[in-house]
Order: C-alpha cells, then sequence, then structure tokens
C-alpha cells in the first residue's frame, strides 16, 4: 500500500494517476454497487443520481425504479415528505426534471404541479434542462477558488469546447460550476455524474476527459 504513488492518501481521486481503482478504496459498500432496486428501503433513495445512460421520455416509474419509488414512500410519513427523493429517482431515471416530469411527479405523489415547480427550480442539483452523458461540476467555491478551481473550470470547457452549461457537439459532456461539494480539503473537487474527483489540476483534466470517453466508449 505505501509504494502506490497517489497524491490524497484518503480517497481514490480517480484521475488516472492512481493504481488504486473506486472500489478498492471505497470498497464494495461504494454506492454503485447497490442494486438497482435499492435493497433495503433505507438505500433506495440513495442509488447514484446521475448516470451515464439518460431516458427522457422512459415512463415513471416501471419495474426496478416502480420498487424503488415504493420503498421512497415506505420512509415518509406522507407523499409531500417524498417529493425530493422522488423528484432524484425521476432525475436519476430521465437524465433531468422536464416540466412535463414535474407533473408526472406530481400527479403520482398526489401535489400541485405549482408545488412541484416551486421546489424543483429551488434547487441547483435538479437539472432542469437535459445533460451530457457526464455531467461535470467543478467546485468553485471558496477553498477550491483559492486553489485555483478557476483554471481548472477553463480547462474542462477548453478540453469539452463547451461554455458553462453547455453540452459538448457529441453529447458526452456538460461543464457547470457548483458550490462547495463538501470535499474542500481536497480542492479543486470535481463531481463527474455521481463520482468525486479531488485534488484536480489542470494537468488533471485531459487524462479524465479521455479516461472518460474511453469508459463511455466501452458502454459503462
Ligand atoms: S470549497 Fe470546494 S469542496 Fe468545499
Amino acid at each position: 500500500m505505501s509504494e502506490v504513488p497517489f497524491k490524497n492518501p484518503g480517497w481514490a481521486g480517480n484521475t488516472g494517476e492512481f493504481d488504486l481503482d473506486e472500489d478498492q478504496v471505497r470498497g464494495d459498500d461504494f454506492v454503485g454497487t447497490r442494486p438497482r432496486e435499492g435493497g433495503h428501503p433505507s438505500g433506495a433513495a440513495t442509488y447514484p443520481y446521475m448516470l451515464p445512460e439518460k431516458h427522457p421520455d422512459a415512463p415513471l416509474f416501471e419495474g426496478e425504479h416502480k420498487e424503488r419509488f415504493d420503498k421512497i414512500l415506505t420512509r415518509y410519513p406522507n407523499k409531500q415528505a417524498a417529493l425530493l427523493p422522488t423528484l432524484g429517482l425521476a432525475q436519476e431515471v430521465r437524465g433531468h426534471v422536464s416540466p412535463e416530469t414535474m407533473d408526472r411527479v406530481a400527479e403520482l405523489l398526489e401535489l400541485s404541479p405549482a408545488y412541484v415547480r416551486g421546489v424543483t427550480t429551488f434547487y441547483t442539483m435538479y437539472n432542469k434542462r437535459p445533460v451530457g452523458r457526464y455531467l461535470v461540476q467543478v467546485c468553485t467555491n471558496i477553498s477550491c477558488n483559492l486553489c485555483g478551481a478557476d483554471d481548472v473550470m477553463e480547462a474542462f470547457l477548453r478540453y469539452t469546447d463547451t461554455e458553462i452549461g453547455e453540452t459538448s457537439e457529441d453529447g458526452e459532456f456538460t461543464v457547470v460550476e457548483a458550490e462547495c461539494l463538501a470535499a474542500c480539503g481536497f480542492p479543486t473537487c470535481v463531481q463527474i455524474n455521481s463520482r468525486y474527483y479531488e485534488n484536480v489540476t489542470p494537468a488533471d483534466v485531459p487524462k479524465i476527459i479521455e479516461r472518460l470517453k474511453a469508459e463511455g466508449a466501452g458502454g459503462d
């Protein structure tokens, strides 16, 4: 273990320089290994909320996702209280939360469409528009900013050939700014879909992009 050259021994900043993969560092408890139907009801809402595969027209909810939805409902005293995880699940399935999705969620939870819209538009974590296969969220808050987050942001935009919030022509990448991602000890932190990359520098960015492209080509 001590022979492995990595920048941060506490975390799999998976930038391509480490010999450890995500499973080795996080273990089997990593949320990505949970069953699609959510497993135990307590974990049903916390399966990765941003997956590469997005199905904007998929029904809400069917099959394993219906199981998840039903489990989510068991965790709350009423349907209104289940709104945030239900929106999260809808985003996981469809990739973003369109006005039609908001209306469908309102129907499912017996809430008014206006209420659901008010909640959804309050939170930046719900994508109101379609995003690329990989949603790249660069933290530009204070700790990361002091350590060069603006340069990291600039590098992601350059290597994906996009403007902030725009999706690359090949549909692979959308790069946005994020507020503190709660990894302030390891700036700059970047969240790509459900995975964290820490201690990211502009020099790491091409490797990260290439790795993601390779994953995408492999059907990950
Ligand atoms: S300031 Fe970037 S993770 Fe907190």
